[in-house]
């Protein structure tokens, strides 16, 4: 888009509810990832229910991946800002996620998949986000769909600020990827100093803020580098404005929020116990995403 577009008015912002730091930890092979939403904001932030972030030039850090795992009954969205990640799943589907790109995966009723970098040095950095499906469509087919940098809508404001729609959409410009259930909002909002951004947020959508460049100001409140901030649900909001002084890159994330129980078993997330064990049993008996 060449010309900058106009920023549908936001007339009060929500304010930061809760700075979240992230918790160091490592998953796959040995990848150390900082996981940012953690279980315990899985009501908090519902339909979300992990965030994790992964940024390391150290190849020690990410090179063994994540072979062969399971996941049933929500989503992933991989989001890469830098690096190059190799998937494969046991429908004998693959796609290479590189810089900017973005891999939306339904596990639906199951999946058997790997995610391995393809480098052997250099920065690898991003983002894999977990989306809750409705109980009733918990058990769908697998399905995904490899997004290039190319295909995610960007749009400039005025003040030099650069939003890429992933999900959802914000001021006007409609993102990758909509999905009805849930209705997600993830935008990757690159700020340069001096600049302000606003965007709506349906007043009863969960959000949350992560900054990974700089820092940003919302209502007053400043949210650092590695941060993340729960936006308060108020009624009266329509939106969030923030403000930046110096150059920040943040991601932006809401969605409608389903309402139903929550029962999480490593890469199983299901509504109760019950669905857990026969999801344990399914992978054991090699028919997790249907037929053995
Ligand atoms: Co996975």
């Amino acid at each position: 888009m060449n010309q900058a577009i106009k920023l549908s008015s936001v007339a009060q912002s929500r304010t930061i509810e809760h700075i979240v730091t992230g918790v160091a930890t490592s998953d796959g092979a040995g990848v150390k990832l900082t996981r940012v939403l953690t279980q315990n904001l899985q009501q908090r932030l519902d339909p979300f229910l992990m965030l994790d972030n992964f940024h390391s030039d150290d190849p020690d850090d990410y090179i063994a991946g994540f072979p062969d795992h399971p996941h049933r009954g929500f989503e992933t969205v991989t989001y890469m800002i830098a690096g190059r990640m190799r998937h494969r799943d046991n429908a004998g589907h693959q796609g290479l996620l590189q810089n900017g790109g973005v891999q939306w995966m339904t596990a639906g009723r199951g999946i058997i998949h790997s995610e391995m970098p393809e480098q052997e040095d250099g920065v690898m950095e991003g983002f894999q986000l977990w989306l809750n499906l409705p109980a009733r469509r918990k058990m769908i087919p697998a399905w995904y769909r490899d997004i290039a940098k190319e295909e995610i809508p960007e749009y400039v404001t005025a003040e030099g600020v650069t939003v890429r729609v992933i999900a959802g959409s914000s001021n006007g410009v409609t993102g990758a990827m909509t999905r009805e259930d849930t209705e997600p909002l993830y935008i990757d909002i690159d700020l340069p100093a001096g600049s302000t951004f606003s965007t709506r947020i349906p007043a009863a959508h969960n959000a949350f803020i992560y900054v990974y460049r700089g820092f940003v100001t919302i209502n007053g409140k400043t949210l650092g580098e590695n941060r993340m901030g729960i936006l308060a649900n108020m009624p009266q909001a329509d939106g969030v404005i923030l403000g930046a002084t110096v150059p920040a890159r943040a991601i932006l994330i809401s969605g409608k929020p389903l309402r139903e129980s929550i029962v999480q078993h490593g890469p199983f997330v299901m509504n109760t116990k019950e669905e857990i064990y026969q999801a344990i049993r399914d992978f054991q008996d090699g028919c997790l995403g249907g037929a053995a």
